[in-house]
Formats: structure tokens, sequence, C-alpha cells
């Protein structure tokens, strides 16, 4: 489904990426780990289409067609969705007004605005959010864990293909990281999208489980592996996870 193809990026004309190639099949969980600030969300940015990255070669296929030039909007409409590392405030613009506008754009059929929100408050009830999430701004004011299941709110009312994991399980409590990998699983287990989570901890790999675990070293990934992989790092850290690899 997602095919990345020797794939190089650059940010301020500095190569971030060299070389990536990553395969992720209709229903497959990946993982993708690495050390702090070696790129992993800039590859997830890049499926996304931020401006802020600018690919120098190789492709990225979704669904054998070409992401490379396509617009960020037009990514989203496709199916492909990022939970993001540091979700961003939208000042103005409420949940509940931006899942209608995206679901309106997305469907030929007239939304049902009573339907609509007693699905909203459903996935609130389910998430532990209170309702009254859905007409706050987006993120405005909410803490990191919420801003994650407001994150979840979204997945939820929006039904993505594609998911993209940013480190989703940094910053939450015990008790949140549950319920955040819970709803994953959930959903997972209801439209079997494919998944890709970013992420340094096994704990949120104890709920979903990954087939795939793939490391990012020196600017291109350097090992492919199942969850031992993600166990071996875990406990040793991505140096001698390297070396008993390589032996
Ligand atoms: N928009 C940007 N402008 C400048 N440098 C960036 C930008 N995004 C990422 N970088 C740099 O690219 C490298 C990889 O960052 P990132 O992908 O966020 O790492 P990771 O997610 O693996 O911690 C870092 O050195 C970071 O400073
Ligand atoms: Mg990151």
């Amino acid at each position: 489904m997602l095919e990345i193809n020797n794939l190089s990026v650059n940010t301020l004309d500095k190569e971030i990426l060299h070389d990536i190639n990553l395969s992720i099949g209709d229903g497959e969980i990946h993982v993708l780990m690495g050390p702090n600030g070696i790129g992993k969300s800039t590859i997830c940015k890049t499926i996304l289409g931020d401006s802020n990255y600018q690919i120098t070669s190789g492709t990225i296929k979704y669904n054998n067609e070409t992401l490379n030039d396509m617009s960020v909007t037009n990514r989203a409409k496709l199916g492909i969705f990022l939970l993001n590392q540091n979700p961003i405030t939208i000042e103005g613009v409420t949940n509940a007004e931006l899942i209608r506008s995206v679901l309106s754009q997305n469907s030929k059929e007239q939304i049902n605005i009573f339907k609509l929100n007693q699905e909203m408050v459903d996935v609130c009830n389910k998430l532990d959010i209170p309702i009254s999430f859905i007409h706050r701004n987006i993120n405005e004011g909410m803490s990191g864990g919420e801003r994650k299941k407001n994150e979840l709110l979204h997945l939820w009312m929006l039904k993505p293909k594609f998911i993209i994991l940013d480190e989703i399980d940094s910053g939450l409590d015990v008790d949140a990281l549950k319920l955040v990998a819970k709803s994953i699983n959930e959903y997972y287990e209801t439209y079997k999208p494919s998944i890709l989570i970013i992420t340094h901890h096994l704990d949120l790999l104890e709920y979903i489980k990954p087939k795939f675990v793939h490391v990012l070293e020196n600017n291109t990934i350097t090992l492919n592996g199942d969850i031992s992989l993600a166990q071996k790092i875990a406990k040793d850290g991505y140096n001698k996870a390297n070396v008993v690899e390589g032996n």
C-alpha cells in the first residue's frame, strides 16, 4: 500500500534522510525506532507532504499513486493521517467544525449534524475526554495527554486507512497510555488500517502488536526485523542491538 523507494530528504539544504526503503502493506503494523534527532519525524512529515522537507531523490507511492508532488490535503483525502508528536493548536477552529468540514469535503452526501454530534459524544466517552472538547478550539489550552486524546477523536471521526503515530506515547501517564493504546487497538480491529508507529518504548507495542520493526540510524534504515529487534533495543540500546544483529 505505501512504498518508499530510495528516498532522500533535505531540510534547510541539509540531508536528513538518505536512500530510505520501506514498504508497508494493507493492514500491516510497522514500527520505526531510532535515536533522538535521527529523522523519524522527518519521515512522517515527508509522507504527509510537509513543505519544510524537500525530496531530493526517490519516490513515495500510496496504492501505486506517486505522492511526491501531491498536496497535504489530497494526501489526507486518500486516507493518510498523522498523529503528531507535538499536536499544534489551531485557534478559532473547533473540533466539531474541523471534523464536519473534512467529512463534508470527502463525502458527496449531506452530513447529518445530529448523528455526527452523537458519534462525537460516543468517541469522547470512549476516550474519557469531556464532551465539551467537541466545541473547543483544536488543542487550545489542552494538556499534552489531552492533545493526544484529541487527535484520537479526529482519528475515530475521520476513519483514515493509513495511520502514522509519531511518539503518541510520549508524555502520557500509565493510565492514559493504556487508554490510548487500547483505543488504537480497537480502531485497528474495527477498520484494519495500515499503521506506522514511532516509539522508543515497548509498553505501547505490548498492546499494538507490530509484525515489522525498522531501525533508523545515520540517515538511513540500517536494520529490519520483528518484535525481537524492538525488545533488544529496549534492553541494550541502539549500538548494542546493532552489534548483536551484525553477528
Ligand atoms: N523544519 C526543520 N528545520 C530545520 N531542521 C529540522 C527541521 N525538522 C527537522 N530538522 C532536523 O532534522 C533532524 C531530524 O529531526 P527529526 O526528524 O525531528 O528527528 P526524530 O524525530 O528522529 O527525533 C534533527 O537534526 C532536526 O533538528
Ligand atoms: Mg520525532
